[in-house]
């Protein structure tokens, strides 16, 4: 339902606004205090929530293009499609070594006795391959060959079934069982959203495969096995505070033994144990058999990326306890220490000198410099008394260890209720560093709680809002949409966590990433096919809270109050001490245009131009997609200030940033 203004100023009441007095205060001026900084905005405030589901890592941003390219799937032969001109019993067989690597057990061994028969296995990809003409593609895969006698062809198939690629392998004896790898690149000669990789055996003999790879050149700063460029890039165009990672849920696991292990995401990829993804078969109506988790993205690529990317690193940690809507398994007590110490070596293997046990590890990785890890979550969207009574065991001992390290503490998976209240109760009196908060809701709740962290104690524990998006339809409704309503919802509501900034210090949209053939949650702020990905209204009111975010709160306010749902607007301002700007935050949530004088006070001079970025669309039920990704996307504009007024005509449905110079 969209609301009405009730005040909305036309045009020429607004020029006759700029008569009255410079300090008349009424219900079509905003004023903006510039010299009166109310509190600091935290340089992490606005920053991303990365998750592995929807395909955001596995099938995302780690740019691996094989599925289940060492067999560890449950099925072992997932993904994968064996074609042989006869059959032979035993040609491609599965074989366990689980007693000499249990980390990576699973490999294929692949017998030809007829150098006349064909035989070849395809792997589908992650909802096939996204190739691109003219671009090196980076084969390679692990193997043993007791004799010589196969050559392996290796081919890029396109939809149409167009060779578009390939290379041949010959691989070499090996001795004595050892595992040998080959490599090879080759140039894709054309465009596919979904090829497969074809692998041809061709002679007589027998050989062991393991490790099968395939990645493009192009990756995030061009690193072999790295991650997905274009999804960084839209990341790092945000400019985030902090990245979350890695969620989430999959921090729990649906049981302990399938909950996130950090240790088993570092060192060389073969030996990063792999683990069933929890979103696997967490949705009946979204079931997703073929989801595992490689690592390939791991602790150690999370750092690197956010170091690339100038965000903080924002871990967090199983606390003892896996999902609590599966199966609530809960570690006693008297075994929580390992996973204490899980968190305290993340910390040593983030910051520890190269001297240290588990900085030693990470400079072995490749980099000897620390990641700088100032903060932690313990706990995902865990409650009750068993959560509480963990989370005191991993605070004492990561404080004591490191006094000035923060911990974020989470107040379950709703804003209000009786979890809620239990937990914002217990951890308040346990002087929370910062109290982790989710609101999955319909944009109506969004708006009327712009004003929520208003009253907040200001100097006790601050606000993480860690998870939140405006659902058009539900919690897990497949109907929710990522479009201008919602965005526009959340924007308001945005502007109450920077109004109070003094007590929210960090907040982050989720989740972040949705592969339009394999996702289990929307809605979602990116969202990508195997060649492309554009950003959500949504996304684009992250980035301008995120690039406009300044470094002090001031004053905005209409009838001497702030402004939160009168006349349908929401207004945030803050001013940018590096820069010397003032920007306003403005959004109109109705669907008619509202017009207002915002009046500037406190500087000598402002500018006689303000840069104007308005995210706005027709229809409260806009989107973007893969044929129109900038449909609802800000356009920047000039416009005239005059002395210190600027009138803004907010169009309905819309979200306008105003950024003016100051002396
Ligand atoms: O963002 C999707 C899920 O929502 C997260 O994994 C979980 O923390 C929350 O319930």
């Amino acid at each position: 339902m969209r609301i009405k203004p009730l005040l909305a100023a036309t045009w020429v009441n607004i020029g006759l606004l700029f008569v009255t007095t410079a300090h008349a205060q009424n219900s079509n001026t905003i004023m903006v205090q510039v010299n009166k900084p109310v509190a600091e905005v935290q340089p992490a405030m606005w920053g991303v929530f990365f998750e592995d589901i929807n395909l955001g890592a596995d099938g995302g941003i780690y740019a691996e293009l094989v599925k289940n390219r060492s067999f560890e799937f449950y099925q072992p032969l997932m993904g994968w499609k064996v074609t042989q001109s006869k059959f032979n019993e035993g040609s491609v067989l599965v074989m366990n070594r689980a007693e000499k690597n249990t980390a990576n057990p699973r490999f294929i061994r692949i017998t030809k006795d007829a150098a006349a028969d064909t035989l070849s296995i395809t792997n589908e990809g992650f909802r096939g391959m996204g190739i691109k003409k003219g671009l090196r593609y980076d084969f390679s895969v692990a193997y043993r060959q007791p004799a010589a006698g196969l050559t392996v062809l290796v081919e890029l198939v396109s939809m149409a079934g167009k060779i578009i690629g390939g290379t041949t392998i010959t691989p070499v004896v090996t001795a004595n069982e050892v595992w040998s790898k080959a490599a090879a690149s080759f140039t894709a000669t054309d465009t596919s959203l979904k090829a497969t990789l074809h692998i041809r055996f061709e002679g007589t003999g027998k050989i062991d495969l393991d490790m099968i790879s395939l990645f493009p050149e192009d990756t995030w700063k061009k690193r072999p096995g790295g991650m997905r460029a274009d999804m960084i890039q839209l990341l790092a165009d945000m400019k985030p505070g902090f990245i979350r990672f890695p969620g989430g849920c999959v921090v729990e696991g649906h049981e302990l033994s399938t909950r996130y292990q950090w240790k088993k995401t570092i060192g060389p990829v073969e030996d990063r144990q792999l683990s069933i993804n929890r979103w696997n078969s967490e949705f009946a109506h979204r079931p997703t058999p073929d989801y595992y988790q490689t690592f390939g993205l791991g602790f150690f690529e999370y750092f690197q990326l956010a170091e690339d990317i100038g965000a903080s690193p924002l871990p967090i940690l199983n606390c003892g306890m896996a999902c609590q809507f599966n199966t609530a398994e809960v570690i006693p007590i008297d075994q929580l220490d390992p996973y204490v110490q899980d968190a305290l070596d993340l910390i040593e293997f983030a910051n520890g000198d190269v001297s240290t046990q588990w900085g030693k590890v990470r400079a072995h990785m490749g980099h000897s410099a620390t990641f700088n890890l100032k903060m932690m979550g313990v706990g995902n969207e865990n409650w009750g008394p068993q959560y509480v009574e963990r989370l005191k065991i991993f605070s004492k001992a990561i404080k004591a260890r490191y006094p000035d390290f923060k911990l974020v503490n989470s107040s379950g998976t709703d804003p209000n209720g009786e979890r809620f209240d239990y937990l914002n109760s217990e951890l308040r009196k346990m002087n929370a560093d910062i109290i982790d908060e989710h609101y999955y809701r319909r944009p109506e709740w969004f708006l009327a709680n712009a004003a929520r962290y208003d009253n907040y104690p200001r100097n006790a524990s601050k606000i993480f809002a860690g998870e939140y998006a405006a659902q058009s339809d539900h919690t897990v409704s497949i109907e929710n949409k990522n479009n201008t309503e919602t965005a526009i919802a959340e924007a308001a509501f945005m502007t109450g966590l920077e109004r109070n900034a003094a007590v929210v210090n960090m907040a982050s949209y989720a989740p972040l990433f949705a592969h339009i053939d394999g996702w289990q949650w929307t809605p979602d702020l990116i969202w990508v096919n195997n060649l492309q990905s554009y950003g959500t209204p949504n996304y684009y009111v992250q980035k301008l809270f995120s690039t406009n975010k300044g470094t002090n709160v001031v004053p905005a306010l209409m009838d001497g109050k702030s402004i939160s749902g009168q006349d349908s607007i929401y207004v945030s301002a803050v001013i940018d001490k590096n820069t010397g700007d003032v920007i306003v935050k403005l959004v109109n949530a109705c669907d008619n245009p509202v017009s207002k004088i915002i009046e500037l006070s406190g500087a000598k001079k402002f500018s006689e131009t303000a840069t104007l970025t308005l995210l706005k669309s027709n229809a409260a039920g806009d989107v973007n997609s893969f044929v129109h990704p900038d449909a609802v996307s800000p356009v920047t504009s000039a416009t005239p200030v005059k002395g210190n007024k600027i009138a803004a005509v907010l169009p309905a449905n819309s979200f306008s940033v105003y950024r003016v110079g100051m002396k």
